[in-house]
């Protein structure tokens, strides 16, 4: 197979992980890569992320499952695949031939699936794992995974006892402060995140009184989530010392290049795949002149945005204090008299 295309000034690392280009497909929006083989060269692309593979076969969503909203698209697939078996005796192969660097999207309803999932992909040879946290598209509680810290860290932790490849944590933007989440994925043992799966949101047919997706809800890709997905990489980038995979939105080489100034040190890019099968291999070579014409390279560019947003340290998890609280002073009621209880 070719060496994948790449100059100096694109080379980038994700842990031990290195990688030609920071430029790499969204889980679930190029399925294995082998239907978009014919639209351009994917040995070309930095890694291919394959599309969340679970223990078991999965039929996913009632349909309908995709639905256009102005600058994106909501996607109730629900993780349909043919399961493990299956992927690694025919996809995982197939794969091979496509790229050089291979990471496995990994799904699962309980620690012990993922970890599952990570033994065997570990065993197979893949180059790195993306665990799944964060589909917002199924019932069984697995955003619960990233939603709550010390889920996040327990699944991570669980997986790293046994991979032996990096380790990367796909989080979700549906949380209120998703630095806290990066922070329990690392002391998880993660070697970098993937920020951010997508958004929940609902189209509405008013006509019918009913919502367009079968399930009702779903997640929200594309440009439309960009600039949410640039705020989360920084805050993240900020806040953890592993590395940041960006995703979200991203549809050209200057966006790429927006998410590596703002801390990613690679980006992946979905939606805008459905739009332009080859738009990967377009991505690279555009980056690779934007760099030469700003004499710069993605480690150079790599986190160096200026007045970055103030992010405060915080432990990974608060310690709970039984020291004894004060008392509540009584508050003055509206003439100045103390208010009772
Ligand atoms: O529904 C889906 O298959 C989507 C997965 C995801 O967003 O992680």
């Amino acid at each position: 197979m070719a060496e994948p295309s790449g100059s100096d000034s694109l080379r980038t690392s994700l842990g031990s992980l290195q990688l030609a280009n920071p430029v790499l497909s969204a889980s679930g929006t190029f399925g294995s890569g082998w239907e978009g083989r014919d639209f351009s060269p994917l040995s070309r692309v930095g890694a291919l992320v394959s599309k969340t593979v679970t223990v078991r076969p999965r039929h996913g969503n009632p349909p309908p499952r995709l639905a256009e909203t102005p600058s994106g698209m909501l996607n109730s697939i629900g993780l349909e695949n043919k399961g493990a078996d299956y992927f690694l005796a025919e996809t995982l192969p197939r794969m091979r031939t496509l790229c050089r660097r291979i990471i496995i999207n990994i799904g699962g309803e309980a620690v012990d699936e993922f970890v599952e999932l990570a033994e065997r992909f570990c065993e197979a040879g893949v180059d790195a794992l993306e665990v799944n946290l964060s589909c917002p598209n199924v019932q069984e509680g697995r955003l619960l995974f990233s939603t709550e810290a010390r889920m996040c860290e327990r699944a991570v932790t669980a997986v790293k006892r046994v991979a032996t490849v990096p380790v990367f944590a796909k989080l979700s933007p549906n949380v209120t402060d998703v630095t806290a989440i990066a922070r329990a994925a690392e002391q998880g043992g993660a070697d970098g995140i993937t920020a951010i799966n997508t958004l929940i949101g609902m189209a509405v047919d008013w006509r019918r009184r009913r919502p367009v997706l079968g399930r009702g809800i779903g997640g929200l890709s594309g440009p439309a989530i960009k600039p949410v997905a640039l705020r989360m990489v920084h805050e993240i980038s900020r806040a953890v010392r592993i590395p940041v995979i960006g995703v979200g939105g991203a549809r050209t080489a200057e966006d790429v290049l927006e998410f590596v100034c703002a801390g990613a040190r690679a980006v992946q890019v979905g939606t805008a795949a459905f739009v332009d099968p080859a738009v990967l291999v377009s991505i690279v070579e555009e980056l690779a002149r934007l760099l030469a014409a700003a004499k710069t390279t993605i480690t150079e560019l790599c986190g160096s945005l200026q007045a970055p947003i103030p992010v405060a340290p915080q432990p990974a998890v608060a310690p709970i204090s039984f020291a004894p609280q004060p008392a509540v002073a009584p508050r003055p009621g509206p003439a100045g008299q103390a208010e009772g209880r």
